[in-house]
């Protein structure tokens, strides 16, 4: 006996795809019923979907959605308008799968955000589209997360050129023409087209810029342009529910902080923000019991998790105070500055300074995740951008040369923070970062040492000015301006890098020379730095790009005099 051709219909696809305009469409031409799934969540629910997004989530928003698709699933002779995000669970494509025909509505990212502009336009329950900045953005994101799974519909439209009329005839015309086959499989929808597990898709993991590998931890890095907005799912995907404690500076909290709380709160958490105050001088003590005494009034509970979003400051600070409470909560980081995207957010070394020293009480403690949003560089002050430069400059001389060649070519368009140009390359620096903390988590194997090229002399000028004269990339950069003289007065570094190198810090404005400071006590800095062993001072230097070498033997004649010549009368 020939198959008979399934007895419902789904439309699945993206928010604006035209599903609720086309079902009814098609119910009348095969007289049959529509429903429009938002609709009977509503009614179970007795308030609209933006309501129960608020009182329970999006988890509880999802629950309700496979409970009135269970529902439906009873009937026969139905249309069935999905939401955008029913495809995401596998017990949902099973249940479209067993019994139904399921066709998805194709639109383009454009014809999706100019129908949302349409008077009305407000989708139900893809909330999360409308707020925050760069909607087109976030609609390509989401959009792109998804389509795999609606690819495994039997049958697709692409909308955009058509009425909904014309739209309601293919889907009849597939229905008539490939019904009948697609009855034979119910488990179809659960498989995956190609590439990527179903499970990736769900999880949001398809996007991770890289990944961070150590002997304690597995955790994505996520870095794009207007990303911030996806922070609360990438947190849901890594597993984290609950509160997520928000903890930024003044700075950064004034123009991100708000943001982030309602998007953590649209992707179902519970918020709460601690502000310090701005500045180096936050990362001590004092101010961690203060977030000790806050965590404690609001019994924060182990599995929750600390959101740090902010500078480097912040990232120590937060990073250190969960590395600490209740021995350890997971710590998320959102790092804000250019210096905290390509070196402090990644690798888990948390801590706060004591007046005896930068840094001196700390632990590792990686996070769970980082997600680095390339667009807040637009208000980072220039001085502090030019100063993370100085890091990825230092990147790329340690280990990459296609970077420090896209650094040359494209400085123009990355000094102007051009999306194209800019994410790529902090996406690259952050994963040369990643690899080397993936290498040697702390810093024993001798991997993590390269990362301190330019930190020897670059330390001891912070410590000789009492941290107030230089921001740290302009100590680095100085640092390896002097790394390069020792390497090639020592004969391991050939001048034509020092001079490429010289030439790239000037063109991204960092300083070449340093003025009031005590030559004697850099030197007295350099020996007292935590890199010293045996006595020894252990130098980071080049013998090529990417081809750093550790040398213990630079005489101290010759640092002094490298560091005479670098001051300004
Ligand atoms: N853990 C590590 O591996 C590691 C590595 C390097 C540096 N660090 C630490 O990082 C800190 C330095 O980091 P930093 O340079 O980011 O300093 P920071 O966190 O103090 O930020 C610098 C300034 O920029 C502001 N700011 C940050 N992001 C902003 C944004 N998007 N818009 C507007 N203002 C913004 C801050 O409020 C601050 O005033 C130091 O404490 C250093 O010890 C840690």
């Amino acid at each position: 006996m020939p198959a008979r051709r399934p007895q419902r219909i789904f439309l699945t696809g993206f928010s604006f795809s035209g599903k609720s305009l086309v079902a009814p469409l098609v119910a009348q031409a095969l007289r049959w019923r529509a429903v429009d799934l938002d609709d009977l969540i509503e009614e179970a629910a007795g308030r609209p979907v933006p309501q129960i997004f608020a009182d329970e989530g999006e988890p509880g928003f999802r629950r309700r959605e496979r409970e009135a698709l269970r529902e439906v699933c009873r009937e026969k002779g139905v249309v069935v308008a999905t939401g955008g995000g029913v495809v995401l669970a596998e017990e949902n494509r099973r249940a479209m799968g067993e019994g139904g025909f399921v066709v998805c509505l194709e639109a383009r990212p454009e014809t999706i955000w100019r129908r949302l502009q349409q008077p009305g336009g407000r989708p139900k329950s893809e909330r999360p589209l409308l707020q925050g900045g760069d909607p087109l953005g976030r609609i390509r994101w989401l959009k792109g997360l998804r389509q795999p799974l609606y690819a495994l519909a039997d049958g697709a439209v692409h909308t955009d050129e058509l009425s909904p009329e014309e739209v309601a005839a293919e889907v009849v015309r597939a229905w008539r023409r490939y019904g009948a086959a697609s009855s034979r499989d119910g488990g179809r929808l659960t498989g995956i087209a190609v590439g990527q597990t179903p499970r990736a898709v769900e999880e949001g993991t398809a996007g991770v810029a890289c990944w961070v590998t150590t002997e304690t931890a597995r955790y994505p890095v996520y870095v794009g342009w207007g990303i911030l907005a996806q922070l609360g799912e990438r947190m849901r995907a890594a597993g984290q529910a609950g509160t997520a404690y928000v903890i930024s500076d003044s700075n950064v909290h004034r123009h991100y902080g708000k943001g982030v709380e309602g998007e953590l709160r649209v992707a179902g958490f519970a918020t709460d923000s601690h502000v310090v105050p701005a500045g180096e001088t936050s990362k001590d003590l004092t101010i961690a019991s203060e977030l000790y005494d806050w965590l404690a009034a609001r019994w924060a509970e182990r599995g929750h998790a600390v959101v740090a979003l902010g500078g480097g400051m912040v990232g120590d600070l937060a990073g250190f105070v969960a590395a600490t409470y209740l021995r350890g909560m997971p710590v998320v980081q959102v790092p804000t500055s250019l210096l905290a995207m390509v070196d402090a957010a990644i690798g888990g070394k948390v801590a706060v300074n004591h007046r005896e020293g930068k840094n001196l009480i700390g632990a590792f403690h990686q996070p769970r995740l980082v997600l680095a949003d390339v667009a807040a560089l637009k208000t980072l002050p220039k001085r502090e951008l030019t100063s993370g430069w100085a890091e990825v400059i230092k990147h790329a001389l340690i280990m990459d040369g296609d970077l420090l060649d896209a650094l040359e070519n494209d400085a123009e368009r990355l000094l102007k923070l051009d999306p194209d140009a800019t994410v790529p390359v902090v996406s690259r620096a952050m994963a040369l970062k990643a690899q080397v903390v993936s290498e040697d988590e702390r810093e024993t194997t001798g991997r993590r040492t390269i990362l301190n090229y330019g930190h020897t002399v670059g330390h001891g000028l912070e410590t000789a000015s009492r941290y107030e004269a230089l921001l740290h990339g302009e100590a680095v950069a100085l640092g390896m301006i002097a790394a390069a003289v020792v390497g090639c007065r020592l004969g391991v570094t050939p001048p034509a890098l020092a001079d490429r190198q010289d030439a790239l810090l000037r063109r991204f404005g960092l300083p070449a020379r340093v003025r009031g400071v005590d030559p004697e006590d850099v030197l007295r800095a350099i020996a007292l730095d935590k890199k010293t062993s045996d006595g020894s001072v252990r130098w980071v230097l080049l013998e090529d790009v990417g081809q750093p070498v550790l040398r213990a033997d630079v005489p101290l004649a010759l640092v002094r005099q490298v560091i005479e010549e670098m001051l300004e009368p």
